[in-house]
């Protein structure tokens, strides 16, 4: 284990370290002790905050992208550098077992190499003119200041997916992060320092959603909003930003599935739903909290799942041979516990978990067994709503067709899976489904950070995170045209 030393929390505005004399304690969910105390700043530290990126953002958009790059590739290799650092800090105030701590973090190590690399490309067109000795072409161009708040369940990752982009861009950025995961933040912030990002590029205010997060999206000089959270919070943003033509990038979570043919490879299946239902202990946007069955292998597949269910370690994700870590929270936990209620209401069965842990170790910590629901028809809320924790609905179906419908019946769109052998199955799949991330033989997780994340219907804007769509949220595209004919040429008129 390395040493973990966590140093007083502070907003970083200007390339300033700035106190904050509002705070609240930041607990780990692992063991209910205090970790330190987060800023609770106000409306005053976001307009700071934002004058100093409104000012940096001229400069910087003037920097060549190649060079704007040279600073990502510092920080990725910084990054990496801290790996093993940022990965047990990570377990420590979110609770994901050390794994996926480490797997999170190359997540933001891989984004960083990759928007550098975007500072070679950028790519805009150049397009033949209608008239004669005329030139046209096409560039991206930075939006301005980036408002990014982001949540607490992938909290570098998710922070590097939504800065990155925008600082290769040429934009400057005031974020949010999360109060329950500050550190990671803090952490980041350090590294951006370190490798020498001029000051005000990117600022941190500390915070809550009402105070923080509010003023941003209020705040006139910042022009694009990109949040990652839940769907109420998600919907006032862009009603807010709507009213001000303010761009808005949302991903708002997802109620997804697997769905197991009648010909899958069953142990697959069972290894792909175990890491995508248990892993962070449920509470990923892409967490797989449906499994659509088709009805010749429905005990089977519970019979195996159970087995396997029955091995899963659960406790402090610091320990190597934890599998599944704490909830967030009590209120997380809570709400859970509610869900599980509302499923044996419906008349779901219940064939394990279900519970709120608090035996030994496990006590001091918010934790939750794995649970799994069977018999639970498409139109039950624990088969329609997000729960964000570690329980799964089984469902049966008659039918590929029955999966498909199945699988779109949901608000939510953003990942599915399926296992099959069938290559015709396959192909109609990834046509059918509705999600924006579709996997075949593999569970509903494990999204490549160069390509687009995100999904339809009620899980976004149509925005995607991630990709080098990800540029489409943080440029303008500008059109231009230079005439070198030496006359004035009317573009639709004077063609021959
Ligand atoms: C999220 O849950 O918001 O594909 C992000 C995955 C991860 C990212 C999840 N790479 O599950």
């Amino acid at each position: 284990m390395v040493k973990l030393e966590i140093e007083k929390l502070r907003n970083y505005i200007n390339g300033e370290w700035k106190e904050v004399a509002r705070t609240t304690a930041v607990v780990n969910p692992a063991t209910g002790e205090e970790l330190v105390q987060v800023p609770l700043s106000s409306k005053e530290h976001v307009e700071e905050a934002v004058s100093a990126a409104k000012k940096a953002q001229k400069e910087w958009a003037l920097v060549p992208a190649p060079m704007r790059a040279e600073f990502l590739y510092r920080v990725g290799y910084l990054m990496k550098e801290k790996k093993e650092y940022l990965a047990q800090l990570l377990t420590s105030e979110n609770g994901k077992v050390i794994e996926e701590a480490r797997g999170e973090v190359q997540e933001g190590i891989d984004m960083a190499y990759y928007m550098a690399g975007e500072g070679r490309r950028l790519f805009g067109q150049t397009t033949p003119a209608e008239l004669k000795d005329k030139f046209a072409m096409s560039q991206r161009v930075p939006v301005g200041v980036v408002g990014i708040i982001t949540p607490w369940n992938f909290p570098i990752a998710i922070a590097t997916w939504k800065s990155f982009p925008a600082i290769i861009a040429g934009n400057a950025v005031v974020w949010k992060p999360a109060t329950e995961t500050p550190i990671m933040a803090f952490e980041l912030a350090k590294i951006l320092e370190e490798a020498g990002l001029p000051k005000g590029v990117v600022n941190v205010v500390f915070g809550s959603g009402n105070e923080v997060g509010n003023a941003l999206v209020h705040d006139e000089n910042v022009q694009v909003i990109s949040f990652t959270g839940s769907n109420d919070t998600g919907r006032g943003i862009a009603a807010a930003c709507g009213r001000q033509l303010k761009k808005v990038s949302l991903e708002m979570g997802g109620k997804n599935a697997v769905i197991v043919m009648d010909d899958a490879d069953i142990d697959l299946a069972v290894e792909g739903i175990l890491w995508s239902a248990f892993g962070t202990s449920g509470q990923r946007c892409t967490a797989c909290s449906r499994v659509i069955v088709h009805e010749a292998v429905k005990s089977t597949l519970e019979a195996h799942l159970l087995a396997r269910m029955e091995q899963l370690t659960i406790g402090n994700g610091l320990d190597e041979s934890i599998k599944v870590g704490p909830i967030i929270n009590k209120e997380g936990l809570q709400k859970i516990k509610e869900y599980v209620s509302i499923g044996k209401e419906e008349g779901a069965r219940l064939l394990a978990g279900g519970m709120v842990l608090t035996e030994g170790d496990q006590r001091s910590g918010n934790y939750f067994a794995p649970t799994l629901f069977t018999d639970v028809s498409s139109t039950m809320r624990i088969a329609q709503e997000e729960i964000f924790g570690p329980v799964v609905s089984l469902i049966p179906v008659k039918s590929f067709e029955e999966a498909i419908e199945v699988n779109n019946s949901v608000s939510f769109g953003l990942s599915s899976s399926i296992f099959t052998n069938d290559v015709n199955q396959v192909f109609r799949a990834q046509r059918d489904l509705d999600t924006g991330i579709v996997y075949v033989n593999a569970g509903t997780t494990g999204a490549e950070i160069h390509l687009p994340f995100g999904g339809t219907k009620g899980t976004g804007n149509g925005h995607r995170d991630s990709g080098i769509q990800a540029l489409d949220v943080f440029t303008e595209w500008k059109a231009i045209y230079v005439d070198y004919s030496g006359k004035l040429q009317r573009a639709q008129i004077d063609v021959e």
